[in-house]
């Protein structure tokens, strides 16, 4: 009987705290468009899968009357579970809760997680929905998030971290999603600032909305601080299954290899005619890379920022990799800050966790001008050549059409320890394109030619003549820069190959205390 009770009692606790800062704000919440932190935790793992910690703890404030309120489990959820099958660890901040403003004891929960997350080797995923610090706290609020801080510095590069915004992410608060590996927003409702709409008038005088300073849009396109954007709630929990399903649970362990159907030497003959004649038109990068991957299925990162450059997930063969392609369509694939910086972002979290890197290559060079050398395209470009130089995992790069200048050293070139080099015929590995190249060449030559028509000629003959040098893959073949020309129909079947080969691949850098990227 009395056991009944005891069990009664249990019951009626976690009742209690399932309804977190009770129904009237559950109501609120999903009035908004929004789900509470526990539904969110249920979408996002395998079924019946999470087991939540510290459902019983509160806050310790008394001030302001806080102690007269009181939630079962503060303001975040917290626990593990699995996404297929995997162990992941999960926190979800509490919107109904004080807002989910964080408190010591919040602080503690996340903490709790992100250390046996480490001691066990699995990713977090932290979901925030969150007020920022809670104001009744003070300063014990502050140092719960610098203890989140440093939890999340010393887990990068160990464990993957994921960051979901669902809700306000405000102040010095955006700091923890900002020092994980990867940010997904929703287009509704979620937004990050380090000053919100009315302090930036205040301050600036600038009338600005919620959304423009700090919505989904915002950072998925122009600032590149979120990787991933959503329509739905339910769609991004969707895709952190899909991006988790493509990492090792740390750095010590392989990527997972996920089995398919697709043959290894599956040709596609309409790579034998994408690339154009006209060597200034564009053509369709994202065709080349969904048929040569696996099933064509390709999970692509930062999607609507610096969309010059293509970065994502895909398999061969069952391996994961990560892509990194030029993308002719937008601004002729050229190279400026914002792409250097998705780039280099993307390759060095690739090589600390053991997924290798395939290159696709078409670059005509950096973007030139003021705005880009003001904006120290110099140190961003840099970041690039460090991200692929510093890299030990196995690196095959395919030259597809142009690959000019420092371009062409950015992109996964053999002196920058890529291992396997491929070219198609179409490709042009050259200091320069032939236009550039003649002119600084032979514009004193030509522009001594009064007639137009004779130094037109002049100028195409010229450019003629260079291309034959240069307009092919074979001048960088003749030196082993290229490790081979190949058919585009064959070119799934070559990565693969070439994957394989590298598969045991062992390389180390030398002893440091950290290196010193350029960032
Ligand atoms: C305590 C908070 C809170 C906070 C919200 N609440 N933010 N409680 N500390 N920081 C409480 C509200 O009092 C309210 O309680 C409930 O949460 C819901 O808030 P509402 O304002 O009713 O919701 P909404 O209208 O949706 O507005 C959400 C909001 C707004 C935009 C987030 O609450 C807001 O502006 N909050 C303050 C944001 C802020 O300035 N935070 C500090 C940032 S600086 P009841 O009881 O009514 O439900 C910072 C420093 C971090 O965080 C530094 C880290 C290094």
């Amino acid at each position: 009987m009395v056991i009944e009770q005891k069990i009664q009692e249990l019951l009626d606790k976690r009742a209690q705290a399932r309804l977190g800062g009770g129904q009237k704000r559950i109501d609120s919440q999903h009035a908004k468009g929004k789900y509470t932190a526990r539904e969110r935790i249920n979408m996002l793992l395998d079924e019946g899968s999470f087991e939540e910690f510290d459902m019983f703890l509160t806050h310790r404030t008394t001030d302001f009357g806080l102690d007269k309120q009181q939630y079962l489990g503060d303001g975040v959820v917290t626990g593990y579970g699995t996404i297929e099958g995997r162990v992941v660890y999960v926190y979800a901040q509490d919107f109904t809760v004080f807002g989910g403003s964080l408190s010591e004891t919040m602080s503690k929960k996340i903490c709790k997680v992100m250390d046996q997350a480490m001691k066990v080797g699995a990713p977090v995923i932290g979901i925030c929905d969150s007020g920022g610090a809670r104001i009744q706290e003070g300063s014990r609020s502050l140092a719960g998030y610098a203890e989140i801080f440093q939890r999340n510095i010393d887990a990068s590069g160990v464990i993957p971290q994921i960051s979901a915004i669902f809700g306000p992410c405000a102040g010095g608060a955006v700091y923890s999603p900002a020092l994980t590996d990867f940010i997904l927003m929703t287009e509704q409702n979620s937004y990050m600032f380090l000053t919100g709409p009315k302090v930036v008038k205040t301050v600036t005088g600038e009338d600005v909305s919620t959304e423009d300073l700090g919505g989904a849009l915002v950072h998925n396109q122009k600032s590149g601080v979120s990787q991933f954007m959503a329509a739905t709630e339910e769609e991004g929990l969707q895709m952190i299954r899909d991006l988790v399903s493509y990492l090792p649970q740390n750095n010590l362990e392989e990527p997972p290899y996920r089995p398919t159907e697709d043959p290894i030497d599956r040709k596609d003959d309409a790579l034998n005619e994408i690339i154009p004649d006209n060597p200034n038109k564009p053509y369709d990068m994202q065709r080349i890379i969904h048929s040569i991957v696996d099933d064509g299925k390709f999970l692509e990162v930062h999607k609507d920022f610096a969309r010059n450059l293509i970065v994502g997930f895909a398999h061969f063969n069952g391996m994961p990799v990560g892509i990194v392609a030029n993308n002719p369509a937008f601004f002729a694939g050229v190279l400026d800050i914002n792409a250097s910086r998705k780039g280099a972002r993307f390759v060095r979290f690739c090589d600390a966790f053991n997924i290798p890197i395939v290159t696709l290559v078409d670059v005509p060079g950096f973007l030139p001008g003021t705005v880009q050398e003001y904006g120290g395209i110099i140190s961003h470009g840099a970041k690039m050549l460090f991200a692929y130089g510093e890299a030990t995992v196995p690196k095959v790069t395919v030259t597809v059409r142009k690959s000019y200048g420092g371009s062409h050293l950015v992109m996964g070139c053999k002196q920058l320890r890529a291992d396997i080099n491929y070219a198609w015929p179409s490709a042009e590995i050259a200091v320069m394109g032939p236009s550039g190249a003649v002119e600084v060449l032979d514009g004193k030559e030509i522009a001594a030619i009064t007639d137009p028509a004779e130094r037109a000629e002049l100028v195409a003959k010229k450019e003629q003549d260079y291309r034959n040098k240069f307009a092919n893959p074979y001048d960088a073949a003749k030196f082993g820069y290229i490790d081979d020309v190949i058919e585009p129909r064959n070119t799934r079947f070559r990565i693969i190959r070439a994957l394989q080969a590298l598969e045991t691949k062992r390389d180390t850098n030398p002893p440091k205390k950290h290196c010193n990227i350029p960032l």
